[in-house]
């Protein structure tokens, strides 16, 4: 059944709905716990699919790309340097380049099962790329809203090339959230935003990765960049869900960061409130987290709090030299809003909030190429020279 978060007025598995009818609040899948031993997932392909008795989807009707079994970086050298046990998660990995696949694959299963014929979203760009080839995967017709003017290109790119139907909003991702929640509303289509339950039932397969990983045990904390609050709210109920089923004994301190002009999470943690504020005219470089009014922003709160976990900022400038360090220093490539995570590392190592030796892992949401721009533009254009041997050694000799 789904159960509102708030009130906990239950509803059908097979309703199509978004929020309670009676206090408007989300809505989380709540399923049994399946009586099986963790020993079982050990022999089977490495996907977030090994752990499908957690997945409350019909196995026989599966929408897959073989998500999930991101790499699990241990990241010495900058582990060393900040005096702590750092791995990294790169969710940059999946078949469209983010996180969201894990998401679409239990949310387009969902919309095979109730028969819809068209699904959509707004999105600051990943979703929408996502949904674009789960979409065409499942032969759905798909529509997708953009804030204009504020997507990477990589994503738009993929958005259009996988055939969904791309309309671009004259305002920002909240606004665009709205109007087509409105038309979902009147059951024009099938919305998966992460609204839908069903969205962070298949991202709480990164808190699953994350404890197998590490031999069934939970990291002090993990990090990870926080826009419109589904993730991090993921990742605390899979936690959850393995703790209960007694995969494991500790439970990790749940650690959002979220970009200075974009931060109502952050601010509601810092004044110790349950409710956000939202931040009208949301800005930042990292535009994957350009959101002021975040749909899960009751989820994640919980899961910061229930988790003894935290929130910070960070500029946009800590945004672009932590996305530098990371592809330098230990050669993974991942987006702006990705580095938010390795951005806050760095500040809260710096402020004490991290202690030394702490076992952290940073989630790195999306690839560097989904914003190639970004990348270019932080870099000095490369030399053009003939193909001539004297000339390319005299240039390489003096650098
Ligand atoms: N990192 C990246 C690369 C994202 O694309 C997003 C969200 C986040 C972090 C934040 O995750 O929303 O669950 O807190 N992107 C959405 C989109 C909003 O439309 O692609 P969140």
């Amino acid at each position: 059944m789904m159960k509102c978060i708030s009130c906990g007025e239950e509803y059908e598995i097979d309703e199509i709905i978004y929020t309670c009818k009676k206090c408007d609040s989300t809505l989380e899948v709540v399923s049994s716990h399946p009586d099986i031993s963790k020993d079982i997932f050990s022999c089977r392909k490495s996907t977030m699919w090994k752990y499908k008795e957690f997945l409350p989807v019909d196995e026989t009707k599966i929408v897959s790309l073989e998500e999930g079994g991101t790499p699990f970086c241990k990241c010495d050298k900058l582990g060393s340097e900040l005096g702590i046990d750092l791995y990294v998660k790169v969710e940059g990995s999946n078949p469209t380049g983010s996180f969201k696949d894990r998401g679409m694959s239990v949310g387009m299963t969902k919309a095979v099962e109730l028969g819809v014929n068209t699904v959509g979203c707004a999105s600051t760009g990943n979703t929408s790329a996502s949904l674009a080839a789960y979409a065409a995967r499942a032969g759905k017709r798909c529509i997708v809203l953009l804030p204009a003017g504020k997507v990477a290109l990589g994503k738009l790119a993929q958005a259009m090339f996988h055939g969904a139907e791309v309309i671009s909003i004259r305002g920002n991702f909240d606004e665009a959230l709205e109007t087509v929640t409105s038309l979902a509303l009147e059951g024009q289509l099938y919305l998966l935003n992460s609204v839908n339950p069903y969205r962070l039932e298949g991202q709480k397969t990164i808190g699953f990765e994350i404890v197998d990983d590490l031999g069934w045990k939970s990291p002090d904390r993990i990090v990870l960049p926080v826009g419109n609050a589904g993730n991090i709210s993921a990742i605390w109920k899979g936690i959850k869900e393995f703790h209960e089923a007694g995969f494991m004994d500790d439970l990790p301190m749940m650690t959002g960061i979220q970009a200075e002009m974009s931060a109502p999470i952050t601010n509601a943690v810092r004044q110790g409130k349950n409710t956000i504020e939202p931040v009208k005219d949301p800005e930042t470089i990292a535009t994957a987290i350009r959101i002021g009014a975040p749909v899960s922003a009751q989820k994640a709160l919980r899961a910061i709090y229930e988790s003894n976990g935290y929130a910070d900022t960070v500029t946009d400038d800590e945004i672009l030299s932590a996305q530098k360090l990371l592809a330098r220093k230990e050669g993974i490539g991942v987006e702006p809003a990705s580095a938010a995570s390795i951005a806050g590392l760095l500040k809260m190592v710096e402020s004490g909030e991290v202690d030394k030796g702490e076992q952290v892992v940073c989630i790195v949401t999306g690839h560097l190429l989904k914003d190639p721009n970004t990348a270019i533009d932080a870099c000095v254009e490369p030399l053009e020279i003939d193909a001539d041997v004297k000339t390319l050694s005299k240039i390489i000799n003096k650098q």
